[in-house]
């Protein structure tokens, strides 16, 4: 079975729907048909949060109850905290060795972090070599990630043939599988759901939070009156319809899209009925999570023994890459 590696920095302790249509959706389909590793890349949480350190448990365990609650299996993925895989960052050093500066400084991620603010730091650099690692260590061969990530991919992509190039093949050389979904709109219509953008509905929110956030969404602005003919398309609440909804929601979906587009409904209407659509989306996410709450130390231990299994796999890699490299004089 060929092997995924992705992986989210716990930078926060929850997930939105933006978050479950670009990426999460997608890992849990693909858990099946896939050797699945995800990564909890404390380290790279690092390179923006290292003066918030003390949030890091808070946000590990709200990301590992995330996974679960959305089905990704732990009979199936192997979940693996990045900072215990000691192995990585002496891999990290080794692939550093064969990256060109100009390269690193030429990231567009380093653009747009310093422009948010981000500290000029080494390590935020070194982003890329890190994620390479994390790739490498593990010889995945699929690496599903949004396509803010797709150039760290093939950051990794080219430095593993250089690496197969020189010393012999050690690395299957990893492919970027980007999502196909476009990104999904904030609650206020802004062209992405973000949780600083302050625009976003939580796997966790309540029933009530979340009816309160779509009652307040964006829609059509030049609407006024439930006889305007409005617009369909853009519109988020049409297209939260179209992404949450299940199969059996499609016909009144069709319905309300034609109504409000001939102004025969109100927006308060199909407000309430997406209000029920998510809600129902989310029912069995909460109640999974609800169950995994209650097992704090059954969390822990999916996550120890995963990194412990990407440990011992980390090990075999570095043991061949350090052969292959002659790094064996005691062998
Ligand atoms: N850089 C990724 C992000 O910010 C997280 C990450 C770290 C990652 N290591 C990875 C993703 C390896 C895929 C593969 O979302």
């Amino acid at each position: 079975m060929k092997r995924i590696l992705t992986g989210d920095r716990p930078t926060s302790d929850s997930f939105h729907l933006g978050n479950y249509v670009g990426s999460l959706k997608n890992r849990v389909k693909l858990q099946d048909e896939y050797e699945t590793f995800i990564l909890v890349a404390d380290l790279h949480a690092l390179t923006t949060h290292f003066e918030k350190t003390a949030d890091l448990e808070k946000n590990i365990r709200g990301l590992m109850l995330g996974y679960l609650s959305v089905g990704l299996d732990p009979r199936k993925v192997t979940f693996c905290l990045q900072s215990q895989i000691t192995g990585t960052t002496e891999l990290a050093y080794i692939l550093s060795t064969l990256t060109q500066r100009a390269v690193l400084e030429r990231q567009p991620a380093l653009k747009e972090k310093l422009d948010q603010g981000a500290q000029d730091t080494l390590a935020l650099y070194y982003y890329p070599v890190l994620m390479a690692a994390d790739i490498l260590i593990p010889r995945a061969h699929l690496v599903p990630v949004g396509k803010d990530q797709k150039a760290h991919v093939e950051f990794a992509r080219d430095i593993a043939m250089k690496f197969n190039n020189l010393y012999g093949e050690v690395f299957p050389i990893p492919e970027p599988l980007i999502g196909e979904v476009p990104t999904l709109p904030g609650t206020d219509g802004q062209a992405k759901m973000g949780k600083s953008l302050n625009n976003a509905i939580f796997l966790t929110d309540s029933p009530q939070e979340v009816e309160k956030k779509v009652m307040g969404m964006y829609t059509d602005p030049k609407r006024i009156h439930q006889t305007d003919p409005g617009t369909v398309e853009g519109n988020p609440v049409f297209i939260y319809l179209d992404a949450f909804g299940s199969e059996s929601d499609k016909l009144q979906t069709t319905n309300y899209k034609l109504l409000y587009s001939k102004g025969q409904v109100g927006d308060i209407e199909v407000k309430k009925y997406l209000a029920k659509v998510l809600n129902n989306f989310l029912y069995s996410i909460r109640k999974k999570r609800a169950e995994y709450e209650k097992q704090p130390d059954l969390v822990d231990k999916i996550l120890k023994e995963g990194t412990e299994k990407a440990r011992q796999e980390a090990q075999s890699t570095l043991q061949e890459v350090k052969k292959a490299m002659k790094l064996d004089y005691f062998e």
